[in-house]
Order: C-alpha cells, then sequence, then structure tokens
C-alpha cells in the first residue's frame, strides 16, 4: 500500500513536482484504462481548489491528499449521484433523501468537477490522491510523538477515526490535520440533516447514517473543541507540523 514504490515516488515528486504524477500512475498500472495527461489535468484542476498536491492552506477545502482510498471515493461517487440525479437546490425527492439517512452530498463546486468524469476517471485519480503524502512531505516512518489530551467528546470518535484521528478502517477518513473551519462546517451540516432542517437552496448539505447520529448528540461547543483538537493534530495523528 503506502510503502510500494515509494522511495521512487518521493523522489519522482521531488525531482520533477507535479509532471511526477504521470509517472506514478503509469508505475501503478492504473492508466491501463485511462490516458496519464487526462488524470494528470485533473489532478491540476483538483489542486487549484485542495492545494498543490491536495494539502489545503484555507478552511473553504479539505485536504485530499493521503485521504482513505474507499472514503475519497464514496464521496466522489456520492457528489456525483446528486449532481445528476437531483437538482442543486432543495426539493422534495432530495429533501427525502436526507431525511432517510442515505447518504447525500451536495456542493456546487464539487458538483460541478465530478460532472464530466466517468467512473475509470474518478477511480485513476482517487488511486493517486490517496497515495500522496497527506503533509506534502516526503514520508517518514510514523513517529510516537506527544499527543494532545483529547477532549471528553472525542472519545466516541476513536472506535472508528481512531485515537489519533488518521481513520481505523476502510471508509472512514482521516480527521487529523485537517482544515479546522472545513471540519467545523461539516459537523454542522451533518447535525442539520440529522435535524431534517432543510438546507439552503444552493447551499452546501450532507448526510451520513453513522455521522448523522453522532452529530446530533454533539453542541456547538463540542463541535468547536473537536474541530480545534483534530485540526491542531498533524495528518499521522501527532502534535506538531
Ligand atoms: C472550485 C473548487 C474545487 C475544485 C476545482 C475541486 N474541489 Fe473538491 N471540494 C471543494 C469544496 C468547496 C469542497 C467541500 C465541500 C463541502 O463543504 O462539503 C470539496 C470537497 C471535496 C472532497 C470531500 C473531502 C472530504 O474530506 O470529505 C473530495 C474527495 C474532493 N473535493 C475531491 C476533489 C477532486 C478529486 C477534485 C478534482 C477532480 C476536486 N475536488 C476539485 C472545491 C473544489
Ligand atoms: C461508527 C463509526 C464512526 C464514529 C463513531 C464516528 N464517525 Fe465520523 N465518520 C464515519 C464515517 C463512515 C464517515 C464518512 C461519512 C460519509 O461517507 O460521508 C465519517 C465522517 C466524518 C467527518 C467528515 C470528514 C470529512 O473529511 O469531510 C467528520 C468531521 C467526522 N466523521 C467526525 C466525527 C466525530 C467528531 C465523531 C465523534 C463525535 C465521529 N466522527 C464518530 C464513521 C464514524
Amino acid at each position: 500500500m503506502a510503502n510500494r514504490g515509494f522511495v521512487l515516488i518521493v523522489s519522482l515528486f521531488g525531482a520533477l513536482g507535479l509532471a511526477g504524477l504521470s509517472a506514478q500512475t503509469e508505475a501503478q498500472g492504473v492508466t491501463s484504462k485511462v490516458d496519464p495527461h487526462k488524470v494528470r489535468e485533473t489532478l491540476d484542476v483538483c489542486f487549484g481548489c485542495h492545494g498543490p498536491k491536495g494539502v489545503s492552506a484555507s478552511g473553504a477545502f479539505p485536504t485530499i491528499a493521503g485521504q482513505d482510498s474507499a472514503y475519497l471515493l464514496n464521496q466522489l461517487m456520492t457528489f456525483r449521484r446528486i449532481s445528476h440525479g437531483a437538482p442543486a437546490t432543495q426539493d422534495a425527492a432530495q429533501f427525502a433523501t436526507v431525511r432517510k439517512g442515505l447518504p447525500g452530498r451536495s456542493s456546487n463546486e464539487m458538483a460541478e468537477v465530478v460532472k464530466g468524469m466517468d467512473d475509470d476517471l474518478v477511480v485513476a485519480v482517487v488511486k493517486v490522491l490517496t497515495d500522496l503524502p497527506c503533509d506534502g512531505k516526503p514520508r517518514q516512518r510514523t513517529q510516537r510523538m506527544e499527543t494532545l489530551p483529547p477532549p471528553a467528546q472525542v472519545k466516541r470518535c476513536t472506535v472508528c477515526h481512531g485515537a489519533d484521528g488518521v481513520g481505523l478502517r476502510p471508509g472512514v477518513p482521516r480527521l487529523a490535520g485537517q482544515q479546522r473551519a472545513y471540519l467545523l462546517r461539516q459537523l454542522k451540516m451533518l447535525r442539520n440533516s440529522a435535524r431534517s432542517k432543510p438546507h439552503p437552496p444552493g447551499e452546501a448539505w450532507r448526510s451520513s447514517r453513522i455521522m448523522n447520529t453522532q452529530a446530533l448528540r454533539l453542541s456547538d461547543a463540542d463541535i468547536d473543541a473537536i474541530a480545534h483538537h483534530y485540526s491542531e493534530l498533524n495528518c499521522h495523528g501527532n502534535v506538531g507540523s
């Protein structure tokens, strides 16, 4: 997984920057169906918002580099399903989806992005993103460093997201090192859909059966503490940059 061909990939990135991406995808054999130039062009578009090599410096956009592959795939497929199947504005069908707790997610930006992507391109892009270092730095063996005492509210989260927020199973995202404002927004959106609040037309919304249940129990103060906690960790789940 992470370590396969890693040294090669890191040195390619170091030497070539983004040009290393196509070499990386070729090395991993994911270009059999998709033109590597197309993958690279698509990733350049992603990085325009999500930051160079997928590491965000803005609370408006999540870091997507090094994120769990099943999770990334689910999110992109969900954005696409919603953008194809339902209008961006609130309507009965869309609201019903939210109410049933089915996974649903909409963002004007991401709806535009995924519109033109077929399954093969989504898979190829996810493969590259998953293998990128989550902090944009050459990967190191994880060093155990000082960890922050987690706020009490985080205890329940550790079952799935891990004590250090790096995610324990496929489909569960890494929270450690994620943008604070982004985490805040996601938890509030998940809480709103759990409360069956209609989402304002044209605004991002999100529902997930598991996370609706979790978010419902959180106060604003809990959400603040949680977003602060995870964003203070680096993406390996340790204190420090
Ligand atoms: C125009 C800006 C923009 C571009 C370009 C863009 N994104 Fe996004 N993306 C966003 C925003 C904004 C969000 C957060 C939406 C929300 O608040 O739910 C997001 C969210 C995501 C998420 C969910 C992350 C998470 O942690 O849940 C994924 C995955 C993602 N984008 C992947 C991509 C990929 C892959 C590309 C390129 C094919 C891309 N994005 C291009 C703006 C953009
Ligand atoms: C039973 C497992 C489980 C528990 C417990 C859990 N989560 Fe999650 N969490 C998930 C899954 C699965 C997802 C992906 C949901 C989706 O597909 O949209 C997720 C998504 C998230 C996201 C969105 C991340 C992103 O990148 O957009 C946040 C934030 C989050 N969880 C925070 C928490 C917090 C805070 C707690 C504790 C209060 C918690 N979770 C407890 C399984 C869990």
